[in-house]
């Protein structure tokens, strides 16, 4: 009995140890010459200064990626760090391999795994090359020196070991491939929407280990997070963004991307909470990609916002 349980308890850590392991990819990256302003595009997409910029950044100031905000949610607070250019306290050491491992992978250059606090599984979705691009356009920004302090999370949550097994559970749920089947302009919307934008990390539901439940894709969910020394009861709710009546299925194409260029929805009430940056940033997009957000959002299925 007790070599029985000896060898089941053996073959259980083996397989929590071979499940959490960080694979990074060492496969080489295509040739690429920058496209700088397609990787600013690809910034302001996907909302980098919205978290890793100081809280009350506005104007050049959100191009200062110095770090340090927090992320208050039930798992304990993130602090992002700093991703600016410098080469100590910021991530002007990485190699364009280490940022791609990062965001698509979501492992460190030392191979330890990131919380998905850091939305990779959405940003795994950005093509190569727009990521090469984002990565050249984040060296042209001012070098920070500020240094983070860590997160602090409540047990379990502070093992990062434990990410593997999430990872292998959620990661691949999270992956929008094209489809092929849509027009170039819903294509463009989907990625927009699925990649960069991460517009599921606050739009669908998750469930009790933070996992996107991919069947309630944009039908709405509770935050996650909650303002600075509150508790969990103090998150608001997050909208239903599908076609469905419960959603946003009143609001035409020009209505959405009217919203997210200006911030004010068709009654004319203005956009708030954390929605006003991801306005702000979508409002730098070229209009003819806010159309694809709306184009696409209008497109996929109605869902009702109570899970049945
Ligand atoms: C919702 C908030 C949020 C957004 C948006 C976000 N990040 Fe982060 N990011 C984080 C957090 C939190 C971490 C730390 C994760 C950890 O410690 O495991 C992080 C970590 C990182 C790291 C690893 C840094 C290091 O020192 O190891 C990189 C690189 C990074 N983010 C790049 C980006 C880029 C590029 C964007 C925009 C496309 C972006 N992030 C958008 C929250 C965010
Ligand atoms: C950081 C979390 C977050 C992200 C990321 C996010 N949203 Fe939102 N969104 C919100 C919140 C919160 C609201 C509610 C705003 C309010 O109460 O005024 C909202 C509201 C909306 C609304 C209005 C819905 C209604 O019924 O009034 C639309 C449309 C919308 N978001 C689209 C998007 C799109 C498109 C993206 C991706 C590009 C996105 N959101 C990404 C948090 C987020």
């Amino acid at each position: 009995m007790l070599v029985a349980g000896l060898v089941v308890a053996g073959v259980l850590a083996c397989a929590f140890f071979v499940l959490t392991m960080a694979r990074s990819s060492r496969e080489p990256l295509p040739e690429h010459s920058a496209n700088f302003a397609n990787g600013e595009l690809l910034f302001w997409a996907g909302g980098c200064a919205s978290c890793h910029a100081a809280a009350d950044a506005e104007d050049s100031d959100l191009l200062i990626l110095s770090g340090g905000r927090s992320l208050n949610t039930p798992f304990g607070v993130f602090r992002s760090p700093n991703i600016s250019p410098d080469p100590n306290f910021g991530i002007g050491g990485w190699s364009m391999l280490d940022f791609v491992n990062a965001m698509v992978k979501g492992v460190s250059p030392d191979k330890r795994h990131y919380y998905p606090a850091f939305p990779y599984p959405n940003y795994q979705n950005i093509e190569i090359d727009d990521l090469l691009d984002l990565k050249a356009y984040l060296n042209t920004l001012p070098p920070s020196s500020n240094e983070v302090a860590g997160h602090s999370l409540q047990f379990p949550y502070s093992l990062r070991r434990g990410i593997g097994l999430w990872k292998w559970r959620y990661l691949a749920r999270s992956r929008s491939d094209r489809t092929n089947e849509a027009s170039e302009q819903i294509e463009r919307g989907r990625y927009l929407v699925r990649g960069p934008g991460h517009c599921g990390a606050c739009h669908t539901a998750r469930d009790q280990f933070g996992g996107e439940i991919t069947e309630r894709l944009l039908a709405g969910a509770e935050s996650l997070e909650f303002g600075e020394g509150n508790d969990a009861s103090s998150a608001g709710r997050i909208p239903n963004i599908t076609p469905h009546a419960e959603g946003i299925g009143g609001w035409s194409e020009s209505d959405i991307a009217y919203a997210l260029e200006t911030g004010f929805d068709p009654d004319f009430d203005s956009f708030g909470g954390s929605m006003v940056e991801v306005q702000e940033n979508m409002a730098r997009l070229p209009a003819e990609d806010r159309a694809a957000i709306a184009a696409y959002l209008k497109s996929i299925p109605a869902i009702s916002s109570e899970a049945h």
